[in-house]
């Protein structure tokens, strides 16, 4: 019997390289390919990249030197760098690092099983090329996910907005919308396999937008409720929000839907309108407080999260006061925080300076991590006494005693388990906190 070629995949970077790597795996399955955990074991290593941040790079390159290691005991492995930074640096990654067999973009995957038999072979190979057309619609994703309760669904690819700082546009290409019809398919599959939850992604959610042949339209609004009608039990959130684009109906549906779960991420970058304007976001801080508004009128018991950077292109201490002055107006529930970093060939790299101390950027960023932990205590405080519904992922890690989950806020409670399984819905008092998680007490 033929034994079959194992393939190791690795992931880093967003939520999109997560659901890219399932599609992976799904293609190189369907062409005999079988998945190890265990990278010693691998015909083929698969690293899949991200660009956003030089040091998002400088990790990869990490990964590299473990494989060419890997690689001198075991010639006819196979190593292959696939996603954005395959896109950003093409066959230079193979110039710099002899190592790397085969170099793949993110709308290239459906070439692997072709580069990698040519890999075999002893031919190197790279398909950088960007479509304006692929979303893998038709590929069901193999799921790597350990717990099998809650899956990404990629619903568009791309992104059109230049936001001056990012690379995004550049390795992931225009923006397109998925198929509806492929979307609520790929869900109802998730369904019957027992899924509770399902994450529709996006680079800019609020601008999916598919046009059918009789040109009928899909709005992101009504692709949300159609999934959310699918079954009131499974919950369905979805990310990434862009504060030019909510609108108002998104809003409203959420606030119809029971499943559809409360809590947006919008990524405010700056509090200050001056760089908000280098940055090219095409909106105000006046614009961004209005939608936050929005958000609490429409939807009172609603989580606000948001991304921050410091240290972007003349940001001024007044700029950055300004940042801090919004998360405390906002209060965000919790918050993923950055210094700038410049990547080539954007816009800012060709056209503004990185001009910002490394210092002065790491205090501006300790500020703001000050602050928000404030916040995050804040808003973890107000939870005490209040009864959530609490949807089980696994065993928390500390003790098989408890279990934890989320609430539709996407907070983590961890509870005593009594006789609950992962995959349960359970009505949780909270009773403490910790900085990162709230401690429960199931209530029948
Ligand atoms: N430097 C630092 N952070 C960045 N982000 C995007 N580009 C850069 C960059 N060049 C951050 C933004 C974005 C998040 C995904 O990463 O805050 O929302
Ligand atoms: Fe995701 Fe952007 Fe990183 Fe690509 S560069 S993996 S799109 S965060």
């Amino acid at each position: 019997m033929e034994t079959k070629a194992k393939l190791y995949i690795e992931t880093y970077g967003c939520q999109m390289n997560v659901a890219d790597s399932e599609v992976v795996v799904s293609i190189l399955k369907e062409k005999g390919y079988e998945i190890t955990e265990d990278i010693q074991m691998a015909d083929v290593i698969l690293v899949n990249t991200c660009s956003i941040r030089e040091n998002a790079e400088q990790r990869v390159w990490g990964r590299l030197d473990v494989f060419r290691q890997i690689k001198k005991k075991k010639p006819e492995l196979t190593v292959g760098v696939i996603g954005c930074m395959a896109e950003r640096l093409k066959e230079k990654l193979i110039e710099e690092e002899k190592t790397v067999d085969i170099v793949v973009g993110p709308d290239a995957y459906r070439d692997l099983p072709n580069l990698l038999e040519n890999a075999e072979s002893g031919h190197k190979g790279v398909n950088v090329i960007l479509s304006r057309e692929e979303t893998y619609a038709d590929i069901s994703p193999v799921r790597l996910d350990k717990n099998h309760i809650s899956a990404f669904v990629s619903i568009m690819r791309g992104c059109n907005n230049m936001c001056s700082y990012c690379i995004v546009p550049y390795v992931r290409g225009a923006e397109r919308s998925r198929d509806p019809k492929s979307i609520i398919n790929e869900v109802t599959e998730l369904l019957e396999k027992g899924y509770k939850e399902v994450t529709l992604i996006g680079q800019n959610v609020d601008s999916y937008n598919w046009k059918d042949e009789k040109n009928e339209k899909v709005s992101f609004s009504q692709l949300l409720e159609m999934v959310a009608l699918i079954n009131p039990a499974l919950r369905v959130r979805f990310s990434t929000s862009h504060p030019k684009d909510l609108s108002d109906d998104v809003l409203h549906t959420m606030s119809k839907h029971p499943n559809i779960c409360k809590h947006i991420h919008l990524p405010a970058q700056s509090g200050s309108t001056r760089v908000l304007e280098l940055m090219k976001r095409g909106y105000t801080r006046e614009w961004y407080l209005d939608r936050i508004k929005a958000i609490k009128i429409i939807l009172p018991d609603c989580s606000i999260s948001t991304d921050l950077m410091t240290g972007f292109s003349g940001e001024t201490e007044e700029d950055h006061s300004e940042t801090l002055s919004l998360m405390r107006q906002v209060i965000y529930d919790f918050a993923y925080m950055f210094k700038y970093s410049e990547r080539p060939n954007t816009f800012a790299s060709r056209h503004l300076k990185d001009d910002i101390l490394e210092s002065i950027k790491t205090r501006r960023l300790t500020e703001i991590i000050d602050l928000q932990n404030e916040l995050s205590a804040k808003s973890k405080k107000e939870d005490l006494g209040k009864t959530f519904e609490v949807l089980v992922e696994g065993y928390s890690k500390k003790s098989k005693d408890y279990l934890y989950g989320r609430t539709s806020q996407n907070k983590v409670v961890v509870f005593p388990r009594k006789n609950y399984n992962i995959g349960d819905y359970v009505q949780v008092e909270i009773i403490d906190c910790t900085s990162a998680t709230l401690i429960g007490e199931s209530v029948i």
